[in-house]
């Protein structure tokens, strides 16, 4: 059994993913913290909730950061609606959140199960960084670092083109991460691109006459009308998916991966938030990411449609 602790933006794709693990016999969900990014934590909160009603699941959810550590950032409502969940009118939930800060909470269960959680990052890194800093010890007390994040080309899909939306949304806490810990997996904005739900995949998930397959079909029909208008395509990018398939089956979902020193570009003024891979490992730094280069996106398919059976 797999035990997560998910850290997320809950956006649309965030949502997708969660399903995914919910629906997912070897994950156990330890808890969720929610973080600023897509929208604001006061929407991100409340949406990871609302996925649990949809699931039907009890799993502790922490609030985490409301923003970036150093600079604010517009956040992604054009993608994702100004509720974070496509403007579908999902109710808000009865549930309620755990008092304790999001960020403690990432310390504190790192520290009652030392080697034995995975901690999944869908959004920007701005808790994972804080508690690396209360804890800096805490690399070493997670099994793994999953992120959705990076543009390992500096194909990015932001402002600067260089970054990618997570990144570029807070790299200060980036740039802490990626200095700080040694065991990251890295799903990037470009293997996103490559591997899109066709959009007879998307029809076939979102005709799921499950509860939990109606919620898919309602939370995506904005953004895929969104991607339709903007870039001419019936499709699907599933970023945070693809991240969780990796974390959750990375033997069968990973068909390429190389591991390289990764490192931010804090400064630059049309680079900020790159994430500069050492590709030829030319620094002789110590490789401190696992980027995911290709998948298997048949499995990832098949893992989406298990989420919402
Ligand atoms: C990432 O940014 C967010 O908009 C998505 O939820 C995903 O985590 C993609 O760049
Ligand atoms: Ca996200």
């Amino acid at each position: 059994m797999k035990r997560f602790v998910i850290d997320t933006d809950t956006g649309v794709d965030d949502a997708e993913a969660l399903l995914m693990a919910f629906g997912h016999p070897d994950v156990t969900i330890e808890a969720i913290v929610s973080v600023a990014g897509n929208v604001g934590v006061d929407k991100t909160t409340p949406n990871v909730l609302k996925v649990l009603d949809a699931v039907g699941r009890d799993v502790p959810v922490y609030r985490g950061c409301d923003r970036a550590l150093v600079f604010r950032k517009p956040n992604a409502e054009d993608a994702h609606g100004s509720d974070g969940l496509g403007d579908a009118g999902i109710p808000e939930s009865a549930r309620t959140i755990e008092a304790e800060h999001g960020v403690d909470a990432l310390v504190r269960l790192a520290n009652e199960h030392p080697g034995e959680l995975t901690l999944v990052a869908l959004g920007p890194l701005t808790n994972v960084a804080l508690a690396t800093r209360l804890d800096p010890d805490l690399p070493n007390k997670y099994r793994e670092l999953v992120i959705m994040g990076g543009a390992v080309y500096a194909m990015g899909n932001t402002e600067t083109r260089s970054a990618e939306f997570n990144i570029f949304y807070d790299p200060d806490a980036a740039h802490i991460v990626f200095s700080e810990w040694l065991n990251i997996t890295m799903l990037s904005w470009e293997a996103t691109a490559e591997n899109p739900l066709t959009l007879e995949q998307t029809n076939t998930l979102s005709a799921i006459s499950t509860p939990r397959g109606e919620f898919f079909h309602k939370i995506t029909r904005a953004q895929i009308a969104m991607i339709r208008n903007f870039l001419g395509v019936e499709t699907l990018f599933i970023p945070d998916p693809l991240a969780m398939a990796v974390a959750i089956e990375p033997e069968r979902v990973i068909t390429r991966s190389e591991r390289h020193y990764v490192q931010l570009e804090l400064s630059g003024y049309s680079t900020r938030g790159q994430t500069v891979v050492d590709w030829r490992d030319r620094l002789g730094k110590t490789a401190n990411t696992t980027i995911v280069i290709s998948v298997d996106m048949q499995r990832v398919y098949e893992l989406m449609r298990q989420g919402l059976e």
